[in-house]
């Protein structure tokens, strides 16, 4: 099956056997037989967080399941659950459209719900670990189905239990629990500049918020439907804080934020490659978008591996111009990083 059509970058790949999967009761029977028991089997979601830069090892799997519930609402906070399937912007519509807020941060950010716990999805201040209720996961390795408390994730930056062990978990739904009153997150300064601009001066409503995410978002970043992207391709990079205050005090300009320890700072990969003068650059089809250099794009026929050279050739860049190692925020597959 090809896969060029399962990839946000638009890259050629192809699977010798593409599984979809309507009813997840089957899973137990399905991952009995061998082609789907290969530890290499790959699980995909939307594929807007991968580059293929090689065809995948084995089979692939992915759910096509889109139910959407409301579990209990207490008229304080409600349960809703998701099939992993579900488009996450569609999702977190339909949040919207029922009244419940909480992922308006989150809104047009690409992929499906099941996707959604495995990197800890976040934009404009806020993670999706902070509505996550329960992950529901067929445990692989165990044969098993598992119903994991947010706390149990080892949610972070980017990152969770299942991203740490590739394909053994499949998440099949998610249980959020969202607030019915509304409080706005507006630490990212962009969003209340948004919201000025949209006309809003008083408080915000939900959805209003979610529409000022949208626009920020239609502007920074492109639309992977017309170029192909993966949104961030580097992770912001978590470093020593006196590594930090050194590099401050040679690059006073240079974005420097307070994580979640005293003595470390996240620094702002796309400011990093800039300096490097990659923003727009080209090889090829391979290049930087010219809007954000965070972001590699397929102009149109770039494969995979040519993608993965540009992607090198910046880290190396930016490691040998600040001495900061950045790392890919997509998975790889087909290829070492
Ligand atoms: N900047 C540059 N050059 C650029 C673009 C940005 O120097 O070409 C600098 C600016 O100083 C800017 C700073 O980088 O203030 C940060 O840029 P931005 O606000 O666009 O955020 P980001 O750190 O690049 C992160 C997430 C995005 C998320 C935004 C908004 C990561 C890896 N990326 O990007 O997530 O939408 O914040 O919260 O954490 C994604 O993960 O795919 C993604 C798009």
């Amino acid at each position: 099956a090809r896969l060029d059509a399962r990839n946000t970058f638009g890259v050629r790949a192809t699977a010798e056997l593409l599984v979809e999967v309507t009813d997840t009761s089957a899973l137990p029977e399905l991952f009995g037989y061998a082609m789907l028991r290969d530890p290499n089997l790959l699980l995909l979601g939307g594929g807007s967080n991968l580059l293929f830069a090689g065809d995948p090892p084995a089979a692939v799997l992915a759910l096509a399941t889109h139910g959407i519930r409301l579990l209990d609402d207490d008229g304080n906070t409600t349960h809703v659950r998701a099939d992993a399937g579900v488009v996450w912007h569609d999702f977190v519509l339909w949040t919207l459209g029922h009244g419940l807020s909480g992922l308006e941060n989150l809104a047009l950010i690409p992929g499906t719900v099941g996707a959604a716990p495995i990197q800890n999805i976040g934009a404009y201040g806020v993670e999706v670990r902070e509505c996550i209720h329960v992950v529901e996961a067929f445990d692989r390795q165990h044969n098993a189905w598992l119903r994991l408390a947010a706390t149990d994730c080892a949610f972070a930056y980017r990152d969770s239990l299942f991203k740490q062990q590739p394909d053994r978990y499949l998440v099949t739904a998610v249980e959020f629990t969202l607030p019915r009153n509304f409080v706005a997150h507006l630490g990212y300064a962009g969003i209340g500049e948004e919201l000025t601009a949209m006309g809003v001066h008083n408080t915000p409503r939900a959805s209003q918020v979610a529409e000022a995410v949208m626009r920020i978002r239609r502007r920074k970043l492109p639309d992977p439907a017309l170029l192909g992207n993966a949104g961030s391709f580097f992770k912001n990079p978590i470093i020593a804080r006196a590594q930090a205050e050194s590099l401050l005090a040679e690059h006073p300009g240079m974005p420097c934020f307070h994580g979640s320890s005293e003595h470390t700072r996240k620094l702002s990969a796309a400011w990093l490659i800039d300096q490097c003068g990659f923003k727009g650059h080209r090889d090829g089809d391979a290049g930087v978008s010219s809007e954000h250099a965070l972001i590699l794009v397929n102009h149109g026929h770039a494969t995979g591996l040519q993608l993965l050279a540009l992607a090198r050739r910046i880290a190396d860049a930016v490691h040998a111009r600040f001495g900061v190692m950045i790392e890919p925020e997509p998975r790889i597959v087909g290829a070492a990083w």
